[in-house]
This record gives C-alpha cells, structure tokens and sequence, in this order.
C-alpha cells in the first residue's frame, strides 16, 4: 500500500468512475446493462475484487471466470474495456499505484479471454471449474 500510494478509498472512486464510463460506452455498456439490473451490488463486489488484487485484503471470494464465460465478447471487447481502464487509473491513482492495477488487469483480461474463448469452442472445451 505504501509503495503503491493506493487505499481502498481511492480504488472505490476508481472502481465507481470506471464503471461510469462503462456504461456510457456504446460497444461496452449494452453488454453490461443486459446482465446487471441493480449496480450497488456490483460495484461494492468489484471494490472487494480491487481491494484483494491490489492491497491483498482477501475480501473478494467470487469466481469471475464462470462470470465471463457466456459474455458475447472478444478480444476487442477487453481491449476497449482495458482502454478505459488505464484511462480512469492514470486519472484517479498516482502513477506507480495505476501502473500494478494496469498490469493486474491486462494479465486478468487476458486469462478471462482465454476462458470465454474456450467456453465459446464447443469441442474440447476445458470444464469451467466453480
Ligand atoms: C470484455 C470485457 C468485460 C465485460 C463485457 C465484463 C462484463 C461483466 C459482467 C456483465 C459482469 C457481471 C456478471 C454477472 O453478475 O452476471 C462482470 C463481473 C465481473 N467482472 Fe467483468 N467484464 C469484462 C472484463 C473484466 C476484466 C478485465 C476484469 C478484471 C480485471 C473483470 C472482473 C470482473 C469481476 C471480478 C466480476 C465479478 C464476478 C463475480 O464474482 O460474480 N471483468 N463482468
């Protein structure tokens, strides 16, 4: 936390000013608004998801693998999502802080593309574990 200049103060502005823009997205915010009705939830789950990725706090106990797996997304999909992403972290984190939150979250999007990618090949796919 010292070294990184981050607290759980600042990922919950990040984490709700993210996901403003998120649904203001053409591409994104449709997909988003067809599975979440209710957003506090959500957005209370993705600050616990934050806070356990960035500051250890182990206070998310989700499964956001099962989560992605019957999204209609692609890899540009995740490359707008990670675009605005940097965008918001670079705006609300000091420098070092959105760096490791940047580079979380690319290694997440990439292993959540692989998943989706594997969910959508019928054949061979691997078992989603829950
Ligand atoms: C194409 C980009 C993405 C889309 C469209 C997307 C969409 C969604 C949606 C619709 C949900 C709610 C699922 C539900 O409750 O039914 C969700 C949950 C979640 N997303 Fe994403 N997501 C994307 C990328 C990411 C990335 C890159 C991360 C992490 C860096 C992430 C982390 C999470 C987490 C932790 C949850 C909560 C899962 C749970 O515990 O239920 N998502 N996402």
């Amino acid at each position: 936390m010292a070294e990184t200049g981050l607290s759980d103060e600042m990922l919950r502005r990040l984490v709700h000013a993210f996901y403003d823009k998120v649904r203001r997205d053409d591409v994104l915010g449709p997909i988003f608004e067809a599975r979440i009705s209710d957003w506090g939830p959500h957005l209370d789950r993705m600050v616990d998801f934050w806070s356990s990725v960035a500051l250890m706090t182990g206070r998310y106990h989700g499964a956001p693998v099962p989560a992605h797996a019957g999204l209609p997304v692609e890899w540009r999909h995740f490359e707008r999502w990670l675009g605005l992403f940097r965008e918001t972290a670079q705006q609300i984190c000091p420098p070092k802080g959105a760096g490791h939150l940047i580079e979380r979250a690319e290694r997440i999007a990439r292993s959540l593309h692989i998943a989706v990618r594997n969910a959508q090949t019928e054949k061979g796919a691997v078992p989603l574990l829950r």
